[in-house]
């Protein structure tokens, strides 16, 4: 495992860190391929870089955005699809062209229809040259974008079923409609395949998951554990998503803050 580890002091620092490596690898390669998640987490990130475009410190203009997951059964036009999400927090405040991303379509369609969209997904991402940075966030339940415990880590990107525990987190963006029940989402093989993965995660919440993903075996029952097979991972946390991880416990203060 090779994990490049940066615990700060709370979400404003883990943004302002996220974005120094995002910003990093966009200075190097002005077309990178990025592979950006939703949830609550990124938002943060998304605009402390979108800030540095604003202040003319970071050109996003040739960056080609890759979306993780999307809801199925909720359209892109719906406010609520992730496809919205990344429109509103991503596209428009960086300046990417829509003709610059590769969004998932959670229209409700027949399963050839489906598998279609998943299998263009894959291309567009090979097309593109491969994904040079994945961002990920990470589930209670160690998801990493909707794959959930028991996802084979050879999985693509396909249709899923959601999780219970999922379901119930995000129930408060639906209210009072019911969550999906499944979802599109990148496999953990084409999130593994992307040549630097980013990893950002705040408080309490994510602490056991923290602690599973980078400290516990690498098994199914835990997919943020495959990280522990790639080369080049990027972890920003905070000292509560820290907290359980228990090799760290006494090296925390020693990082950067
Ligand atoms: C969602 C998304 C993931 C995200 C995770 C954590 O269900 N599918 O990509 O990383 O849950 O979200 P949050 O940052 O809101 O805690």
């Amino acid at each position: 495992m090779s994990v490049d580890l940066r615990v700060v002091t709370d979400e404003s620092a883990v943004a302002q860190a996220a974005a120094d490596v995002v910003a990093g690898v966009i200075r190097v390669r002005p077309e990178a391929v990025i592979g950006f998640p939703t949830g609550v987490t990124p938002v943060r990130l998304y605009a402390e870089l979108a800030a540095r475009v604003a202040r003319g410190e970071l050109d996003c203009s040739r960056v080609t955005a890759v979306a993780l997951d999307e809801y199925l059964g909720v359209a892109p036009s719906d406010p609520r699809s992730f496809a919205d999400f990344l429109r509103r927090h991503v596209l428009e405040p960086l300046g990417i062209s829509g003709a610059r991303a590769a969004l998932l379509d959670g229209t409700p369609a027949p399963d050839d229809v489906l598998v279609g969209r998943c299998l263009a997904h894959e291309r567009a991402i090979l097309e593109a040259g491969g994904v040079e940075l994945q961002i990920v966030g990470i589930g209670r339940n160690g998801h990493l974008g909707f794959n959930e415990p028991g996802t084979p880590f050879r999985s693509r990107t396909r249709v899923t079923a959601l999780a219970a525990a999922t379901r119930v987190v995000n129930a408060l963006e639906f209210a009072p409609d019911p969550v999906p029940m499944a979802a599109l989402t990148q496999g953990l093989a084409t999130i593994e395949e992307a040549r630097t993965i980013l990893l950002v995660a705040t408080g309490d919440a994510k602490a056991a998951a923290v602690a599973a993903a980078f400290a516990g075996p690498v098994e199914v029952s835990c997919p943020a554990s495959v990280l522990q097979r790639h080369a080049d991972v990027r972890a920003v946390l905070d000292g509560a998503a820290a907290s359980l991880w228990a090799p760290l416990a006494d090296a925390a203060t020693g990082y950067p803050a």
